[in-house]
């Protein structure tokens, strides 16, 4: 069976395309997702992409990437910036995990310089557009040691 991939959007990500597009462009979640699946597929692997507006929704996800998911790659949207929880439950989880940022974050407000989720993530990508996701599925694949 081929290893499974979770990829977890936090606040707001459900809005991909219609929020901000001069920031985070005009692609949806959906359109990132075949993006994904179509390296994920090359590289033998299957996805479960995800994406919820509440923080422990996020938490109880990642509980459950530790019963069935190889790797885990997350943009927990503004949460990055806040929460210690999703940094506790990443923590339990052993595979690796590969932080996304549509935008790149560092040339934006102070606030979201810091990275709560950054203490755990194997890999951080920020800056690369909605095209990060599936960068990350890539070197997921890389690190996962490929087919
Ligand atoms: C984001 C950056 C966060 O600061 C912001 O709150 C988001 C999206 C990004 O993908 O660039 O919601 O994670």
């Amino acid at each position: 069976m081929s290893k499974l991939i979770y990829i977890l959007n936090g606040p707001n990500l459900n809005l991909l395309g219609k929020r901000q597009p001069d920031i985070y462009g005009h692609e949806t979640l959906e359109d990132v997702g075949v993006h994904c699946q179509k390296v994920a597929t090359s590289a033998g692997l299957s996805q479960k992409m995800l994406q919820s507006n509440h923080e422990g929704q996020i938490i109880d996800w990642i509980h459950d990437a530790r019963e069935d998911a190889a790797g885990i790659i997350i943009n927990p949207g503004a949460l990055t910036h806040t929460s210690i929880a999703i940094l506790d439950a990443l923590n339990a989880f052993d595979g690796p995990v590969i932080e996304v940022h549509i935008s790149q974050v560092h040339k934006r407000e102070a606030f979201r310089h810091k990275s709560f989720v950054s203490l755990r993530a194997d890999a951080v990508m920020a800056g690369f557009g909605t095209h990060g996701y599936a960068l990350a599925m890539q070197h997921m694949a890389h690190l996962l040691g490929g087919k």
